[in-house]
């Protein structure tokens, strides 16, 4: 099955609104025509949350979608500091994404709770980007495999085949996100991609088909165009060097440059 082709960029805890608002409609501006020429090309931004009401306003949602980076799985209730995912439908919001790596290992977030989450945005009609990736430590123990499974398995679990028209996966290493990350090598990504449709399709059959998975951490100018066209890798999810629109503009115009997947 055919998916589309997937650029997305997490802004973590960076640009404040002004900056958000400038950064997305430059990016607009810079991809309008390859979007145009590549209709199936999915292209989305996770801003912060304080810039997500303006961001929401001010941009075309059907040239750039946009998400949060998290979201409480209760719709209301005593969640200090959370966010509900009806206050999120407030904004027009397409997608959520869960479990991001900072998520779950600087703030201690469980395979649990990311399954919660996922849950939550199946019921409001969220798509849910639930990111995986297995640590250093896991990975030289020669486990990763069996990491990714379970997080796909217990993220997942509950949601049924008719949603899964709502689920993207990133598969993000922890060891390869951010400064001091380490890119995934291009064959070790694809690698890890395959086990993921296997285990998708161990769970869904060929309904998993419609889901897709995304390689981010340490995505940059030199591996992006190697990892794009991987057979199993759908997209990319960058972090830095999307945060420049013009550079993350560039990166996307020389994926879609080499050609069909
Ligand atoms: P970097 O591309 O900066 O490694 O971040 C990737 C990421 O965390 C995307 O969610």
């Amino acid at each position: 099955m055919k998916r589309k082709k997937y650029f997305g960029s997490n802004l973590k805890m960076y640009k404040n609104v002004a900056q958000t608002e400038s950064y997305l409609k430059e990016l607009a501006d810079r991809t309008r025509e390859l979007c145009m020429q590549n209709p199936d090309m999915e292209l989305f931004i996770l801003p912060s949350y304080t810039s997500l009401e303006t961001a929401s306003k001010s941009t075309d949602q059907s040239e750039i979608h946009l998400g949060a980076q998290n979201m409480c799985w209760e719709d209301e209730g005593q969640f200090t500091g959370e966010i509900s995912p009806v206050m999120l439908e407030e904004l027009d919001l397409h997608l959520v994404m869960v479990g991001h790596s900072e998520r779950r290992h600087v703030f201690g977030e469980s395979n649990i709770e990311e399954n919660k989450k996922m849950l939550a945005a199946m019921k409001h009609g969220f798509t849910g980007l639930l990111c995986i990736g297995e640590t250093k430590e896991e990975k030289g123990y020669g486990i990763a495999d069996e990491v990714l499974r379970t997080q796909i398995k217990v993220g997942l679990h509950g949601i049924a085949a008719e949603d899964l028209d709502k689920v993207w996966i990133a598969y993000e290493p922890v060891w390869a996100i951010g400064v001091n990350g380490i890119p995934a090598p291009v064959e070790y990504a694809q690698e890890k991609h395959h086990v993921i449709r296997e285990t998708l399709r161990e769970l869904y059959g060929e309904a998993a088909d419609v889901v897709p998975a995304l390689y981010g951490g340490s995505v940059n100018l030199e591996n992006a165009t190697r990892l794009f066209v991987q057979p199993d890798i759908d997209g990319l999810y960058v972090g830095r060097v999307a945060w420049d629109a013009k550079r993350f503009a560039g990166l996307i115009a020389d994926c879609l440059a080499t050609g069909e997947k």
